[in-house]
């Protein structure tokens, strides 16, 4: 009987992580089921810092709400921790100290909020006796084994503006406009918003591009008198034959792809400068992407996964991800969604090696812009 449970958003923000949130309150409310949230994530987990969650105080009138009323941590992987002893930075595997806290604390199943470094963490866990239930999380939409993750279709939404506000500008001066967003090792956001805004060119991490065939279509598009050209870069897209575009590195841990994105759209605006004569503008979208209000759709499929989360936990199952599958919900082992890449337990995942869900050559998106005459760099 699960009488008490606890919640854990964990990774990258996300909008909709408190309409999951109170998804999963309001249905253990409707069940007589306690639930509590812990405070940064796994870190809360380890340091044991809780709050209630009811829907009449603390998780009430969040559902419109971007962030997390519980906090987010990308850098607490609970098996390599980072501590100082003597003076010296090391990592230690801290995750008895949380199997314990859940014992303790008489938690019945702990939801986890997150992407696929946090589903492995969870997967471990849940190795060590833990009743875990995942939810699916990430604006690049890349965790496997699931049609869609919630985040995502805001973070389209919000791209596919930021397109429509090129256009005009764009339009006007006669420019090239290049909009880079998110997405690592997965372009499912700029594929996506390069439909839905109109773009003529999607590079994408999937598709080593050369820069001269998307030179080639803007240049096509002169010769017809369309004089402005909308291009749309994945933060991971890579000419053939080269690298992605590091900005700089981050400390998320040891195991984790530390490196901090940025640069590609700056890039490939400067090239399509240089070959097609035009002048080229790079605009690079950010955190816009994963701030502020969810669209309808995110809270309508944020509120379907907490609800199925917590189904499944008075259900008794335990040690799966709740998904959709064909437009369905459903629920898979997390052993099949991060089970590639056991040797790297690590929180903050979107490693190269990680087990996430790319952008493949014979999806509808992937058709329908080859359809309609965008260029993916091909
Ligand atoms: O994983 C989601 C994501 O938005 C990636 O697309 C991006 O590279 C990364 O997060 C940036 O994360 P942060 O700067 O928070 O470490």
């Amino acid at each position: 009987m699960v009488k008490k449970v606890a919640i854990l958003a964990n990774g990258g923000d996300v909008s909709g992580f408190n309409a999951v949130i109170r998804a999963i309150v309001k249905t253990a409310e409707e069940n007589n089921v306690e639930c509590y949230g812990f405070i940064e994530g796994y870190k809360g987990l380890l340091n044991n810092e809780y709050i209630r969650l009811d829907t009449y105080n603390t998780a009430s009138g969040i559902l419109h709400k971007g962030g997390s009323i519980i906090g987010s941590s990308t850098n607490s992987n609970v098996f390599h921790y980072k501590v100082e002893e003597n003076g010296q930075v090391v990592y230690k595997d801290l995750s008895d100290k949380c199997v314990q806290n859940v014992k303790d604390n008489g938690f019945d199943c702990v939801f986890t909020l997150g992407g696929d470094g946090t589903q492995k963490s969870a997967r471990d866990l849940s190795l060590k006796g833990i009743n875990i239930i995942g939810v699916p999380k990430t604006i690049d939409n890349d965790v496997a084994c699931t049609d869609i993750t919630f985040g995502y279709n805001t973070a389209v939404s919000v791209a596919a503006e930021a397109i429509d506000r090129l256009h005009t500008t764009g339009e006007t001066h006669h420019r090239i406009m290049v909009l880079e967003v998110m997405g690592r090792y997965a372009g499912w956001i700029a594929l996506e918003s390069a439909i839905a805004g109109g773009g003529d060119v999607a590079l994408i991490p999937e598709i080593p591009y050369d820069i001269n065939k998307a030179a080639e279509k803007i240049r096509k598009r002169v010769e017809k008198g369309k004089r402005f050209s909308i291009v749309v870069v994945a933060e991971g897209a890579a000419p053939k034959d080269g690298t992605m575009s590091v900005e700089s590195t981050r400390d998320n841990g040891v195991g984790v792809d530390n490196t901090k994105l940025g640069g590609a759209g700056q890039r490939v605006a400067k090239e399509l400068e240089a070959l097609t004569g035009l002048e080229a503008r790079n605009t690079t979208l950010g955190y816009m992407q994963r701030g502020g209000t969810p669209t309808a759709f995110d809270r309508v499929l944020s509120t379907k996964y907490g609800s199925k989360a917590m189904e499944l936990a008075l259900e008794g199952k335990f040690g799966v991800l709740a998904v959709l599958k064909d437009g369905k919900l459903d629920s898979v082992p997390l052993e099949d969604v991060v089970g590639d890449n056991k040797e790297i337990g690590a929180v903050s995942g979107n490693t190269k090696e990680s087990n996430i869900r790319r952008v493949t050559m014979d999806h509808d998106l992937v058709k329908t812009a080859r359809h309609i005459g965008i260029c993916l760099g091909d």
